[in-house]
């Protein structure tokens, strides 16, 4: 097995050292700045629009987090209720010895239930672009597992990976909970999969929660929570712009939209001006006319069937769908071919 720290030239090697219980700690570079340039690219562009992705610094994190616990926030309850009711069952489809991969981990909260029912587990590979929260996440689960080889892969999960040695010569899983690919237009959710099936082999499999189509007033309540969460969330979009590209915004001259768009089959997040107005940032100025949005996020629903159809487009068999009682969200088992 190799253990040891691969960077992207011998030239970006820093002084580091393998963290504390991780077996391999691999950085693919990819986690160059491009807030600037794709902010500016969207707000000169009609609509405006900014890529879901950055909402993600340590504060949107944060929000993210507790927007999980909301009560109008059914997504992460409920997936954890079909993780906990049948991860015996999965636990059985991954079989033993196989090796985990989690694309965009996170805080690998959700991986635990897994981990938990697979003593037989052969690795778990975290892969995620942040790179001082996955070697946080990834070391904390090593201590918490000491026989189970963990690695880390610093990394944009939507590119192709190279996996780390306790990934080679086992069964790979792909665990992409949460319904992330719900960000994705549905084109881009497709190349995401056959890059997905490609990292994962022909034995591989993946384990992937996707979010429901259901009815729109549960829907539009989800991302309209009465405390503002979601509000905050999308607003801090602007206050990160102001702190990382010396922009001047004024969050409160922006209100928060949410909304489904049913032809469309996906939420809409949008950040509306409420009066004509000028921004400065990174040197540049944007005009924002009274009412005109900014949008920041798509996050689409699916019908089983209708999963199951992009999946197949995309070189996954299903296996087996579970959901909960209400039909709010699904979690599916695909094997690769
Ligand atoms: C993390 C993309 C699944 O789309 O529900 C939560 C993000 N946006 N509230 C989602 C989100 C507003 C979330 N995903």
């Amino acid at each position: 097995m190799h253990h040891g720290l691969t960077l992207p030239t011998p030239a970006a090697a820093a002084p580091l050292s393998l963290p504390p219980g991780l077996a391999e700690f691999v950085d693919l570079g990819h986690d160059s700045d491009t807030f600037g340039p794709d902010v500016l690219r969207g707000l000169s562009a009609t609509p405006k629009a900014i890529p879901a992705k950055y909402f993600y610094d340590a504060i949107g994190s944060r929000l993210f987090d507790r927007i999980c616990q909301l009560p109008e926030y059914y997504p992460t309850r409920t997936e954890m209720q079909i993780l906990k009711a049948h991860r015996a069952e999965i636990a059985r489809l991954i079989g033993p010895d196989a090796c985990l991969v989690e694309f965009g981990c996170g805080s690998l909260a959700k991986v635990r239930q897994l981990v938990e029912a697979m003593p037989r587990l052969g690795g778990l590979v975290a892969v995620d672009i942040s790179r001082d929260h996955l070697l946080d996440a990834a070391t904390a689960l090593a201590e918490d597992y000491p026989r189970l080889p963990v690695a880390a892969v610093c990394a944009d999960f939507t590119r192709p990976l190279s996996l780390p040695g306790i990934a080679q010569q086992r069964r790979r899983v792909g665990f992409f909970p949460g319904s992330t690919i719900g960000n994705f237009e549905p084109d881009e959710a497709r190349s995401f999969l056959r890059t997905v099936a490609d990292d994962l082999g022909p034995q591989g499999a993946l384990l992937i929660g996707v979010d429901l189509v259901k009815d729109r007033e549960t829907l539009e309540r989800a991302y309209n929570d009465r405390d503002g969460l979601t509000a905050a969330f999308n607003l801090n979009l602007l206050s990160r712009i102001n702190r990382d590209l010396c922009g001047s915004f004024e969050p409160r001259f922006f209100r928060h939209h949410a909304f489904w768009n049913e032809d469309a089959s996906r939420i809409e997040m949008h950040l509306i001006s409420r009066r004509r107005q000028r921004v400065h940032l990174a040197g540049r100025s944007v005009l924002f006319d009274e009412g005109e949005a900014v949008h920041t996020e798509n996050s689409y629903k699916y019908t089983v069937e209708g999963f199951h159809r992009l999946a197949g487009e995309a070189g996954f068999r299903p296996a087996q769908t579970w959901t909960d009682s209400q039909r709010l969200f699904s979690l599916h088992f695909l094997t690769v071919g």
